[in-house]
């Protein structure tokens, strides 16, 4: 896929978040899961302002996964309630502050009201340049690579690489240079799968309540010494 556009040396256009272990954090206080989910709300409106203050171009957090239908309705319908309410009350901070809204993943199977406001929100926010922040929502890289083999497809273009890209959700948005996972867990659990092939992986043992906007600097300082190869002998891609 040629040559890195990015050396190690420069900061990160994109970043990725598995934002993880909104249930321990509340286990460990007696808290219901639910409170897990509103503290990691909380964490995630504070990195959203982090990453823009910081200047990072594209921001995806990993909000609900294709898996997540799995848990309890009860949960699922509490996650889903914050959704609507970060949708609502967000607007007026990302109009003040340039940021772009989009969403990744699949539409089928999220409620219609859920749909409107994520729509409004996106349309209200097209024109800024500031942040994109990318709401993975409903999202499955398993699921985003069905469906963009399906638009080749139909499409009539031959299956390559490059077409399979054009099809993504948003095949304008450059690769997650780094993606972060929160509360030590060591998978991808089915994130950016396609688009991740070559990210650097920062694993956190902190919870994502517990996060604020110097771990995330943190994160971006320790990828900014890595060494990126992309297969290719470091020297040869200086
Ligand atoms: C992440 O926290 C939030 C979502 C997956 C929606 P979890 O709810 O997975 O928290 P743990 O992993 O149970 O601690
Ligand atoms: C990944 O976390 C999904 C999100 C953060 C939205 P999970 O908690 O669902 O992942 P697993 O089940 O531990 O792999
Ligand atoms: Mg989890």
């Amino acid at each position: 896929m040629g040559k890195p556009s990015r050396l190690p040396e420069s900061g990160p256009a994109h970043v990725g978040i598995i934002m993880d272990g909104n249930g321990r954090w509340a286990r460990l206080r007696g808290l219901p899961r639910s409170r897990g989910h509103q503290e990691g709300l909380q964490a995630a409106r504070g990195i959203v302002q982090s990453a823009a203050e910081l200047g990072l171009s594209y921001l995806t957090l990993y909000v609900f996964s294709t898996e997540n239908w799995k848990r309890t309705s009860d949960e699922v319908g509490f996650i889903m309630g914050l959704v609507r309410q970060y949708l609502k009350k967000e607007i007026d901070f990302c109009k003040s502050n340039f940021i772009r809204v989009r969403h990744a993943g699949n539409r089928k199977g999220l409620d219609e009201d859920i749909l409107n406001d994520l729509d409004d929100v996106c349309r209200e926010t097209e024109h800024f340049s500031g942040l994109q922040v990318i709401l993975a929502l409903n999202y499955g890289g398993r699921d985003e690579i069905i469906r963009a083999i399906g638009k080749v497809t139909e499409r009539g273009l031959p299956l390559s690489e490059e077409n399979l890209t054009l099809c993504l959700d948003n095949p304008d948005i450059p690769e997650p240079d780094l993606i972060i996972r929160t509360a030590g867990e060591f998978r991808t659990s089915n994130f950016l799968l396609w688009q991740g092939a070559y990210s650097e992986y920062h694993i956190s043992s902190k919870l994502w309540p517990d996060w604020t906007g110097s771990d995330l600097e943190e994160a971006i300082n320790i990828y900014n010494m890595r060494e990126r190869r992309f297969g290719a002998v470091y020297e040869d891609v200086r």
